[in-house]
């Protein structure tokens, strides 16, 4: 294929790209993300004109295979926001319908799981599936770790430098450089202490 064709074949696919993202996606990526092949970035489709935060990663984000961040437009709040520098490691999944920020400089090991929205199952004589959605943001403060199949629940807030050992479920807010470990994750230590 002559050049000048490849040229306009590829303005194309950056006109279609960028009309398609607009509609349908809201995506950022920043500077120098190494995103490796298998991460999935779902950024859900905004609603005529509703105010939508999508998906913000910060430079040099690392996402490794099998991370997924995927997010609505349910509220005003959904959306996930990684800030600069952080690593997430394989299979962690992110869900952002209640808004979920991410700091600077966080570590996430494997299999984590961050969940930002819940169903409503007071009503009990019927199905919980169609009850509703709750919704409840979740914030993970700069430079902390949240060690391998962790999960985070909703409304949860991590504090800066905060240690979440492998395995814990947490269900409490976590002061900052605080170590919690277990289920439901307590705190085992403080960093520095020892
Ligand atoms: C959280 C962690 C960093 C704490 O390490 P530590 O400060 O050296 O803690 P200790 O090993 O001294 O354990 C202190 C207590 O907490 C308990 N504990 C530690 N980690 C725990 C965990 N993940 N779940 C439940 N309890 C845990 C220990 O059993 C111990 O209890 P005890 O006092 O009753 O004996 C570590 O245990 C951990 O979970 N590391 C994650 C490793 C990982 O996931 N790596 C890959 C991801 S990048």
């Amino acid at each position: 294929m002559g050049s000048g064709l490849r040229e306009i074949f590829n303005s194309w696919g950056r006109n279609w790209r960028a009309s398609f993202a607009k509609s349908w996606l809201v995506v950022s990526i920043g500077n120098d993300c190494d995103l490796r092949p298998g991460c999935v970035i779902e950024g859900g489709k905004p609603a005529p004109h509703e105010d939508y935060r999508g998906i913000i990663l910060g430079n040099g984000v690392v996402l490794y295979p099998g991370v997924v961040l995927t997010t609505d437009s349910y509220n005003t709040e959904s959306g996930i926001e990684i800030g600069d520098g952080t690593w997430i490691n394989r299979n962690t999944l992110i869900q952002g319908s209640g808004g979920v920020t991410v700091g600077r400089e966080v570590l996430f090991g494997p299999g984590v799981i961050v969940w930002s929205s819940g169903h409503k199952y007071d009503k009990p004589d019927g199905p919980i599936l169609g009850q509703g959605l709750t919704f409840a943001p979740v914030v993970i403060g700069d430079g902390s770790w949240i060690a391998a199949r962790a999960i985070i629940l909703p409304g949860v807030t991590i504090g800066k430098g905060a240690v979440v050992g492998a395995g814990s479920v947490v269900t409490r807010d976590v002061p900052d450089n605080v170590i919690v470990a277990g289920n439901p994750a307590k705190e085992i230590g403080r960093r520095g202490a020892k």
